[in-house]
């Protein structure tokens, strides 16, 4: 498999539960680096710049509502077939169609509410995380 990176955000709904380091654990347990961290409080402008592909979508407003309503943790996560391992580990966008044992089946209270955020594929991945890391910020641990 494809050594890739991938971004993972815990949303505020999760930093407020005080789970980040649950939710690091399992990516580390299950074979990804984390390369770059930011803990951040997004405007609700820049959540919308971020989630901009969705903005034709009905629940763009409250997803930017509910993404500057609290602080975030940004990372970028390295490794084997990075993207979708984030995606399983995650489990489905709604937390009632999650998998048993996934970051969102225990930590998720809502679609909105759903713990963490992890890009849909690998070119996603390389325009999120330039969102919000540089390239000195990024420190490969191959
Ligand atoms: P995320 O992976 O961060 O990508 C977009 C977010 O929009 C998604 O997680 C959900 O939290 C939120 N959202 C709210 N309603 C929906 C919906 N009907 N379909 C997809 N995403 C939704």
């Amino acid at each position: 498999m494809a050594i890739q990176r991938t971004l993972s955000i815990i949303k505020p709904d999760a930093v407020a539960k005080n789970v980040i380091g649950d939710i690091i654990r399992r990516f580390e347990e299950n074979g990804l680096s984390v390369i770059a961290t930011r803990m951040t409080h997004l405007s609700a402008k820049q959540a919308g710049r971020f989630y901009a592909v969705h903005k034709e979508r009905p629940f763009y407003k409250d997803l930017c509502g509910f993404m500057s309503s609290g602080p975030i943790l940004a990372m970028t996560l390295e490794g084997s077939n990075a993207v979708n391992l984030n995606r399983q580990l995650m489990g489905a966008t709604n937390p009632k169609e999650a998998e048993e044992g996934t970051i969102r089946a225990d930590h998720a209270n809502s679609i909105d509410a759903n713990a963490v955020h992890g890009s849909d594929s690998e070119e996603n991945a390389g325009i999120e995380i330039s969102f919000f890391f540089g390239d000195l910020d990024l420190n490969s641990r191959l």
